[in-house]
């Protein structure tokens, strides 16, 4: 009788831990909805609210663990439960990072990061499309396992279960390899960037959970208000941020720490991170001391205007729009407004203008060679959701028109106004890619081979990013081929944030619903693609992509050299390869 009042108690604490998830649940709808344009304009449009739901349940697809009794994803089951046994704590829970069965705390943080920067300046979209509750679902599922995964101030577990071991791995989550190890870093063995890039979660969503709004340019944040979750993640962010500065191990990029890391996340420098925390910190609390930390970063790496772009590995182009709303929102720390925008649209005037390094496909996708050459969506994606986010502090409405219409191209872009008439998320429209790159939904386990077996993919894996095309515009649907086919978690993110603008400000209909089915069916290249999943020999027909792994083969002059070394370094992103 006690048992079961203490697990009565227990079960209405879990319940109201959060907000309670809509009934019935949410559901994606069939891919044929897609193509039906909405009978009238309206905000918010139903089919943006749609995507926004679906690109939130890709995560729920993605979680690892024990799953949840409100589990809308029939096809996955409880995996991974000993996660963490081989160090003796719980590792469980958290999400697979992309179309494999790693858990990786780098970009998790950065994902986790984006999303709640994001639904703090839109959260009005999350509330409109109802999915606020699915919202702080997502959330919460990903910031209780970055609390497991630092269970002591100066210790972060960056990485369960390492790529080497992973990628001999193609099946179902059922039969998931029990030899998972759990790798850390700690005061002696530091990694300044994950410690820092974890602090960034957790203070973006602390600034989400207590409602820290960046003031009337911007959206209010999404209703999941929760002031004692909001001051546990501040917490963590404080200790995090203080391991990435006061180590006793020193400031070291944290594949020097664990190298398994380096295999599929390696970072490439750790200056922008402590910026980004800092940063953030100061926003959530106030403190023109972490402020001045923030600024002192920024000198000393170097973060000021350069044309890259903005990801797990990359946070500058991003710190300086943060800087530019800081300063707008008055708070009274900030610094000078007219010098962190004339910062901002410089970046993004040679975003616009293009050149040195990036350029725009004939079809019309922003691209930055090396960086674009697998997952050609996430640069586009992320400089779309900066740009239609900076646009609101523009200095003027030139500016900001001409900045919403280059994120508009590459958002409509991204949904199907292509060469292929291919909208890149997964179960969005018929002619939507059917062949993602992920384990789990492929049904198959037959490693050798991954695009037959099953012929049809399982699952529809609703909601999923998909990589994106390669240079030439064309986007072959192969499942092995992870550049183009593969999803993650961080890739649907950008999307995420841009959606929830979008329910907001626009009436009208997402571009795929515009394309009916065999539009993609007409379109879709025969052959292989030329990438890193299918490296192409011979000179001729080269991808502007393969020419650049050409360097890598023959590194005949010194220029070839550093782009090999840039475009192997993007290699690593990938978590499968032959
Ligand atoms: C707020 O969050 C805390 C920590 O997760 C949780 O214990 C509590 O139940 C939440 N409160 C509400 C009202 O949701
Ligand atoms: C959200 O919920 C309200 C109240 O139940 C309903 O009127 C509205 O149509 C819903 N909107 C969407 C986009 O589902
Ligand atoms: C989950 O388990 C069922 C059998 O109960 C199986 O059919 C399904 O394929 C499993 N899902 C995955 C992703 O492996
Ligand atoms: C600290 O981290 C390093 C790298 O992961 C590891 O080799 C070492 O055992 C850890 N130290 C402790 C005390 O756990
Ligand atoms: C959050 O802040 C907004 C203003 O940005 C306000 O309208 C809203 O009522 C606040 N919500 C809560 C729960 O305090
Ligand atoms: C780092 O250590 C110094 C010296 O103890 C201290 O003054 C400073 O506040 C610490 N910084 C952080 C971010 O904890
Ligand atoms: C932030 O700190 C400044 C200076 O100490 C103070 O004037 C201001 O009211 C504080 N703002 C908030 C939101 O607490
Ligand atoms: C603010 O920045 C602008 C642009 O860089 C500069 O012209 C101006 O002098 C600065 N104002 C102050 C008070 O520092
Ligand atoms: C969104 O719509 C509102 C109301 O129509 C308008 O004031 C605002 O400028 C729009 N924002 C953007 C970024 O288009
Ligand atoms: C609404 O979305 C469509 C399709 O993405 C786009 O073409 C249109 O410009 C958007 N309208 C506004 C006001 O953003």
């Amino acid at each position: 009788m006690v048992v079961v009042i203490l697990l009565l108690l227990f079960w209405a604490q879990a319940v109201i831990a959060q907000l309670s998830l809509p009934s019935p649940p949410f559901l994606p709808p069939r891919a044929s909805s897609g193509a039906q344009p909405s009978a009238q304009d309206s905000i918010p449009n139903p089919q943006w609210s749609t995507l926004l739901g679906n690109l939130l349940y890709f995560y729920e697809a993605q979680r690892s663990g024990r799953l949840p009794g409100t589990k809308r994803v029939s096809w996955r089951n409880d995996s991974a439960v000993n996660d963490g046994s081989d160090v003796g704590l719980d590792l469980s829970g958290g999400y697979y990072d992309a179309g494999d069965y790693i858990k990786a705390t780098f970009p998790l943080s950065f994902t986790i990061m984006s999303i709640c920067w994001g639904a703090t300046d839109f959260g009005g979209g999350y509330d409109l499309a109802n999915q606020t509750a699915y919202l702080d679902d997502m959330l919460r599922w990903g910031l209780d396992w970055l609390i497991k995964a630092h269970p002591s101030p100066r210790t972060l577990y960056v990485l369960v279960s390492e790529s080497s071991v992973d990628n001999a791995y193609w099946g179902g989550d059922l039969n998931i390899p029990q030899d998972r190890t759990s790798y850390q870093i700690n005061d002696t063995s530091p990694g300044t960037d994950a410690a820092a890039s974890a602090s960034t979660a957790f203070a973006a969503c602390s600034n989400l959970y207590a409602n820290r709004s960046l003031g009337p340019s911007f959206s209010t944040p999404a209703s999941l208000q929760n002031s004692t979750y909001a001051d546990i993640l501040l917490n963590h962010a404080q200790d995090l941020y203080s391991f990435a500065v006061n180590a006793s191990g020193g400031k070291q990029t944290y594949q020097t720490a664990v190298p398994q890391a380096g295999a599929a996340y390696g970072s490439s420098s750790y200056g922008d991170e402590l910026a980004m925390a800092a940063l953030l910190l100061a926003w959530a609390t106030n403190s023109s001391d972490y402020y001045s930390q923030a600024e002192t970063y920024h000198a000393q790496y170097s973060l000021g205007v350069k044309n890259v772009v903005f990801n797990w590995d990359s946070k500058a182009p991003g710190l300086t729009v943060l800087f530019a709303q800081l300063a707008n929102a008055g708070a009274s720390f900030a610094g000078n407004l007219s010098y962190w925008q004339e910062e901002a649209e410089r970046y993004f005037d040679r975003v616009l203008s293009g050149g040195d390094p990036s350029f725009k496909t004939q079809g019309g996708l922003l691209w930055y060679p090396g960086d674009s050459n697998s997952a050609s969506l996430n640069p586009a994606l992320n400089a779309a959701m900066l740009l239609t986010r900076y646009a609101r502090i523009a200095t003027t409405q030139e500016k900001r028109r001409s900045y919403l219409d280059f994120a508009r191209s590459q958002l409509d872009y991204a949904l199907g106004n292509n060469p292929m008439s291919a909208p890149y998320v997964v179960g969005s429209n018929p002619n939507s890619p059917a062949n993602p790159h992920s384990a789990m939904a492929s049904g198959g386990n037959d490693i050798n081979n991954i695009d037959t077996s099953p012929p049809q993919e399982a699952y529809v894996l609703y909601g999923a990013v998909v990589g994106g095309p390669d240079v030439q515009d064309r986007f072959y649907d192969i499942r092995s081929d992870w550049p183009e086919t593969e999803v993650a978690l961080d890739y649907n993110a950008p999307m995420l944030t841009l959606a929830a603008m979008q329910v907001l400000n626009n009436t009208s209909d997402p571009f795929f619903t515009r394309l009916q089915d065999g539009a993609f069916a007409a379109q879709k290249p025969s052959g292989k693609p030329c990438d890193a999943a299918f490296p192409c020999k011979g000179g001729s027909g080269l991808s502007r992509g393969a020419t650049v792994a050409l360097g890598v083969i023959l590194p005949i002059v010194g220029v070839a050299i550093i782009a090999g070394t840039w475009y192997c370094y993007r290699l690593r992103r990938h978590r499968y390869r032959y």
